[in-house]
């Protein structure tokens, strides 16, 4: 049976991993999971319950997460982005939606973004991606993405808020010790700094055409 094709993308918060995993998903005719939205279901599903992750066990709420939890509204909020962070380093977390993100992949292949997508959840990936950015480029793409009022007068001083927050969630993930966000060592690397979302999207197509290509030729 011909192998799904799987595009694992990686990188640290607000680099452009989703417009990228969602175009490219668009374009291949893939199935796409943003796996950060199930650890900020846990988180949010903590928050509701009065939980405090950074003290509380999250496997009981991750048990509970079905895919229809990621509908909803009030996931992208600061408040979850950071109980996500503190529900993701919990290990039993993060085996118990282990299966969930394999699953999603293994009828029809997809494309799926986070922090350990090609490191633990899909390690035999067809693609992995690795997509980064400067710390400047993430804080004003996120202020940007909170839609914020264009004339607010301390708006420097906001987007410096929002890369210490980036900073203190990307140093969470990174350093610590289940999953750490970190690229594979067979990842493709995409600054995306100087970049528009077009061209990111047709430099990921040409690497996935080139890595099908190998794979055909063999
Ligand atoms: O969109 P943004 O890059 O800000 O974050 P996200 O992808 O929604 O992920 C939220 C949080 O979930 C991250 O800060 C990580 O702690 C965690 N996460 C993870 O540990 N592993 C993943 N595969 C995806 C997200």
């Amino acid at each position: 049976m011909k192998k799904a094709l799987v595009i694992a993308i990686d990188g640290p918060a607000a680099a452009g991993k989703g417009t990228l995993a969602r175009r490219l998903a668009a374009a291949l005719d893939l199935p796409y999971l943003d796996t950060g939205l199930l650890y900020r279901a846990v988180g949010r599903r903590m928050v509701d319950a009065g939980l405090d992750p950074a003290t509380h066990p999250a496997d009981e709420q991750a048990r509970r997460i079905m895919l229809a939890d990621l509908e909803r509204d009030d996931l992208r909020v600061p408040e979850i982005d950071r109980a996500a962070s503190l529900v993701a380093a919990q290990k039993a977390v993060r085996a118990i939606l282990v299966d969930t993100q394999r699953n999603f992949a293994v009828a029809r292949g997809g494309v799926l973004d986070g922090r350990d997508i090609g490191t633990v959840i899909f390690p035999d990936a067809t693609v992995k991606l690795f997509i980064t950015a400067s710390a400047e480029a993430r804080a004003r793409r996120r202020w940007e993405q909170m839609a914020p009022d264009p004339d607010v007068p301390d708006r420097a001083a906001r987007i410096a808020e929002v890369a210490a927050q980036l900073q203190a969630r990307d140093d969470a993930d990174a350093s610590r010790a289940v999953a750490p966000l970190r690229a594979a060592d067979d990842a493709v690397w995409i600054d995306t700094d100087d970049m528009t979302a077009d061209e990111v999207l047709d430099e990921a197509l040409r690497i996935v055409r080139r890595r099908t290509e190998d794979l055909k030729t063999g």
